[in-house]
Order: C-alpha cells, then sequence, then structure tokens
C-alpha cells in the first residue's frame, strides 16, 4: 500500500501513532474542499457550511455507531475535546477526577487545570507493566473509587504504552455510581472496530486523523444529550445562546445545542472534516478489517523479534493491542541517543518512550508498512544498541 500514501519512501515509516498519514486519494479530497471554498468562500461558509459538514458528520456517526447525530460534532483534534469537557465541568472543593498512570500528558495537563479552577483532586490508579488482565485494570481502577469521585477519565488506547483498556464494563460501572465517564479514544477510530453504542460512555474524543488516516484537525466529540447544556465551547461564537444564531448567523434555528456551539468556532477551514467520509471508504474499499489482521500480525512479530534480541518479555501482551506493539528496552539505553540514531543513521521513524523509570519503543504497522521494514528495525536496533555499551542478558 506504500504507494497509495504520500510518506517519504527513503524513510521506515514505523510511527503512524503519533499523527497518522493520510493516502494520496483522501488527501485529494481535502485538497478539492479547500479549492472549493476558495472558488467562492461566501457560498461556502456562509450558506453550504452547516449542511455539508451535517453530511460528514452523519457519515461519521454511522462509522461509529452514534445512533443520534446530534450527539456528535467535529472539533480539531482529542486534546480540544477533552479541553471542552474538562474547561466546561463544575466541580467543587475536594471532588475527584480518577484515572491511571497511563495517560497522554496534554490532555493531563487539561484535567490540572481543572483542579488548579475548581479545587477538585487528580486521582492517579497505578496500573503495572506486564498489562494485568481487563478484570484486574478494572479492579486497580475501582479500587481508587471513592464517595468523591465525580469524573473518570480513562484512554481507549494509551498513548505511552500502547495499551487497550476495557472501557466499556468501567463506563458501565461508573454509570452506575452515578459517575461521569470520559473517553480519550485518539488512536482508536480506524485502528480497533469502534462501536459507540455498546461502549456506551457519557462523553467520548478521538481522533480520525490518526489510524482512520483522514487528513489532520479532524477530531470529534461524543456526549450523551443530558451533558450538552454544560459543555461549552472553547471559541464562544455565534451558536452560544440562542441556537438560531449557529452558523455565521445565518441561522440553523433547529440546531441542536451541541452543535451549534461547538461546529462554528469562528473562521476556519473545514476541509479535514468534510474529508472523513473519504477516509472511511478509503478504508472499506480497501477491506481494512485485512488489513488489520495483517498488521497486527507484523506488530505481534516485531515485538517478537524485539524481545529476542533484548531478552525483556513483552510488557503488553498481543490481546490488548492492535497495531502498535510496545517494546522494552535495556536500562542502560539512552533513549534520546537511540532516538537520534536511529533516525540519523538509519532512517527509522519509531518513537522512544520513558514511562515509570523504564524505557520503551513503540512500533506502529499501518497498511504500508512490511515485513522488511520490521526488518531495518531490527538490524537498526541491533547496530545502535551494540555500540551503546548495552548490556542485554539474553536473547
Ligand atoms: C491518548 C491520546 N490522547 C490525546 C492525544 C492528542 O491527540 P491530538 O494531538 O490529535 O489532540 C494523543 C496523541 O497522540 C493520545 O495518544
Amino acid at each position: 500500500m506504500r504507494d497509495l500514501f504520500l510518506l517519504d519512501p527513503t524513510v521506515t515509516f514505523l510511527n503512524h501513532g503519533s499523527f497518522g498519514a493520510t493516502p494520496r486519494v483522501v488527501f485529494e479530497t481535502y485538497q478539492r474542499w479547500q479549492l472549493e471554498l476558495e472558488r467562492q468562500p461566501v457560498e461556502f461558509l456562509g450558506r453550504r457550511h452547516d449542511c455539508l459538514l451535517d453530511d460528514a458528520r452523519a457519515r461519521l456517526a454511522e462509522y461509529l455507531h452514534v445512533p443520534d447525530v446530534d450527539n456528535l460534532v467535529y472539533v480539531m483534534n482529542a486534546t480540544w475535546g477533552v479541553n471542552v469537557v474538562a474547561r466546561s465541568i463544575m466541580l467543587q472543593p475536594g471532588d475527584e477526577i480518577l484515572s491511571t498512570n497511563h495517560e497522554y500528558g496534554a490532555c493531563v495537563n487539561a484535567w490540572h487545570h481543572t483542579c488548579d479552577r475548581t479545587g477538585a483532586t487528580w486521582i492517579q490508579a497505578d496500573i503495572p507493566l506486564p498489562l494485568p488482565s481487563d478484570e484486574e485494570i478494572v479492579e486497580i481502577v475501582w479500587s481508587r473509587v471513592t464517595p468523591r469521585t465525580k469524573v473518570l477519565y480513562l484512554s481507549h488506547i494509551t498513548s505511552s504504552t500502547a495499551s487497550t483498556f476495557p472501557v466499556a464494563a468501567l463506563c458501565k460501572r461508573a454509570r452506575e455510581a452515578g459517575i461521569l465517564s470520559v473517553i480519550d479514544g485518539a488512536h482508536a477510530p480506524g485502528q480497533i472496530p469502534l462501536d459507540l453504542a455498546a461502549i456506551d460512555p457519557d462523553i467520548y474524543t478521538g481522533n480520525p486523523h490518526k489510524w482512520l488516516c483522514s487528513p489532520k484537525g479532524s477530531g470529534f466529540l461524543y456526549a450523551r444529550p443530558e451533558h450538552h447544556p454544560w459543555m461549552h465551547a472553547l471559541v464562544i461564537s455565534w451558536g452560544y445562546g440562542d441556537p438560531a444564531s449557529a452558523g455565521w448567523g445565518m441561522g440553523a434555528p433547529d440546531a441542536p445545542l451541541l452543535v451549534a456551539r461547538h461546529q462554528y468556532q469562528g473562521t476556519r477551514d473545514i476541509a479535514a472534516f468534510l474529508s472523513v467520509p473519504a477516509a472511511i471508504d478509503f478504508q472499506r474499499e480497501h477491506d481494512w478489517e485485512s488489513v488489520r489482521a495483517r498488521c497486527h500480525a507484523l506488530a505481534v512479530e516485531a515485538q517478537q523479534r524485539v524481545s529476542d534480541l533484548t531478552g525483556i518479555p513483552a510488557p503488553v501482551p498481543p490481546d490488548h493491542y492492535a497495531q502498535m506493539a510496545l517494546c522494552e528496552m535495556p536500562a542502560s539505553v539512552d533513549l534520546p541517543t537511540l532516538k537520534r540514531r536511529l533516525y540519523d543513521e538509519h532512517r527509522v521513524e519509531v518513537p522512544v518512550i520513558a514511562w515509570n523509570g523504564r524505557k520503551f519503543i513503540r512500533v506502529s504497522v499501518q497498511g504500508y508498512n512490511t515485513p522488511v521494514d520490521i526488518d531495518t528495525l531490527l538490524s537498526a536496533l541491533k547496530a545502535v544498541i551494540s555500540t551503546q555499551n548495552v548490556r542485554i542478558d539474553a536473547g
């Protein structure tokens, strides 16, 4: 599939997870939308804006199994989605926001801001690596619930540790306990089959621009209707107050509250949102279930080969990841040097991660990767590690 993407052929690209990568045909759709905007900006942003976005929202809602499209709106990215919630929520001093030690730092910052603003407390359940079973994860998280827990905030697939968390079970328990569930699904759409009706979170934000391969800046925010009234847009614009003023003041009098408030954020480029249906079509046309299965198998193989090289067992078992494999590095590796040498000397783009005093690389496998990419990673790792005075106990 390499030719279907725009990636630099001189780079072994094993970091789809950070920012995604867009197929040529989807990118062309994106550019066509931008050209159409510039042909008649007032027609596009003034008259057609709401209808175009309604269509793109409907396609995404169907893809995510969101029965009521009024509960879904495009936002720039998952950080934005988390910020909408963290910056709107009314909490009291002593209220608790429960999360884990695997969350994405930028979004944790948003919740720290909530704590500074309201006097609420950030509580972190410590989930160890090697990753325990789903049942144990649920129990570890739940053991930190108290009568003051108001919010449960979790990644669906974690960033630093590339682990899939049992969010459906935790959302169910949170609902029963009257705790607001907020799920950060930045890595989920496109990487795993996603059914929001089945997970049934209070709030879920995600990034089609990662594993669904849509252009950058196409995130979404889903919320059950009872939460729409307190969820304010990061940019207060026409949709605030009177919903009839939504959409550049030209009127969408019946716009649902979530859409009225969050869809118009001043003048901006909406082409990335409008290209999400093309990304969905691309994956359907290329039998993405099979692509995912092939990528998973290659990720598992990569993880096994790195373990064989380092002698360190896999920190996350294959049934807890899809297309991103976490591989632990020897403690004596210097991570910045490893990253620099993998890229400068071997043109291998792979993230190095420091987490909880341990060192990892996170290998992303996407449709355009082949076994040759994994061979290149392994020989590059071998070369760098053998000249870094790294102690390897086995393998
Ligand atoms: C778990 C998680 N949440 C949020 C984000 C932020 O995504 P974005 O920068 O698109 O907002 C990331 C990015 O990798 C992530 O891994």
